[in-house]
């Protein structure tokens, strides 16, 4: 197997309450070129999850692992962007002087919409227009696993569904694993292999969706994929 095995995560906090357990033992295989959507209740822990995937934090106890190999890009809630450089050097910022294409640069500017908005600095965009900044800088490093935290949470409907094609296409494209994070259903629905429902510090219940792109979110199987996963969340609520 190629992807990506966690076992047994578990991560607390230590707060002056208490301790907060957030992981308590969680076990979730993230199968490799696939789309894993991890959907819960706010505080549920799921940015946490994101944050051991990635090592930006250690686990307290389990393990992950991974089967090959990988370069790893982060697309986080908040876009996370240098004040002080423009669109393409943000774009840019991270990649190695020999990595830098300029051509690869205008593509992907052109992908998220942002043509003719190249040297504006990030105060000069709008909220949606830099968390579009911040997916192609994760883009620009050719990725081969994807962490996004709700990267769309902030943006229109027109231009999420538009982000969501894009997401899809890269997929396409790269064969890159991607895990994704979101509140919204239907953007589960829309993208996800595996919609993975996380509650209790663990994966409460995992919904795999084989269909093909792009998808129609009222047909039949989704409308009982949307039932399935609505009643998981009232009853793990
Ligand atoms: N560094 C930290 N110190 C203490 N508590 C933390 C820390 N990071 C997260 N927590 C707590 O862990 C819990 C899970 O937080 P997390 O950010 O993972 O939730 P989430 O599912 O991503 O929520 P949201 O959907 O609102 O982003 C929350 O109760 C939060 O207060
Ligand atoms: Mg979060």
């Amino acid at each position: 197997m190629d992807g990506i095995e966690i076992r047994g995560l578990k991560k607390s906090y230590t707060l002056e309450s208490g301790t907060l357990h957030v992981l308590r033992g969680l076990d979730l295989t993230l199968e490799a070129g696939a789309i894993t959507v991890v959907l819960g209740k706010s505080g549920c822990g799921k940015t946490t999850l994101l944050r051991l995937v990635g090592g930006l934090e250690k686990p307290d106890g389990g393990e992950i692992r991974f089967h090959s190999p990988r370069k790893t890009a982060f697309v986080f809630q908040e876009p996370r962007l240098m004040p002080w450089l423009n669109v393409r050097d943000n774009i840019q910022f991270g990649l190695r002087r020999g990595e830098i294409d300029p051509a690869a640069t205008k593509r992907i500017i052109e992908t998220v919409g942002l043509t003719g908005f190249e040297s504006a600095l990030p105060a000069q965009l709008s909220g949606g227009m830099q968390q579009r900044v911040a997916l192609a800088r994760a883009l620009a490093c050719r990725p081969s696993f994807i962490m996004m935290d709700e990267p769309f949470a902030a943006l229109d409907h027109f231009t999420r569904e538009s982000m969501q094609k894009e997401l899809l296409r890269v997929r396409e494209a790269t064969d890159a694993s991607i895990l994704f994070v979101t509140h919204a259903i239907d953007e589960a629905l829309t993208l996800a292999d595996k919609v993975v429902l996380l509650s209790g510090g663990v994966c409460a219940a995992a919904f795999p969706i084989a269909l093909p792109h792009p998808r129609d979110l009222m047909c039949d199987e989704l409308i009982q994929a949307r039932r399935s996963i609505v009643a998981a969340l009232g009853a793990a609520a």
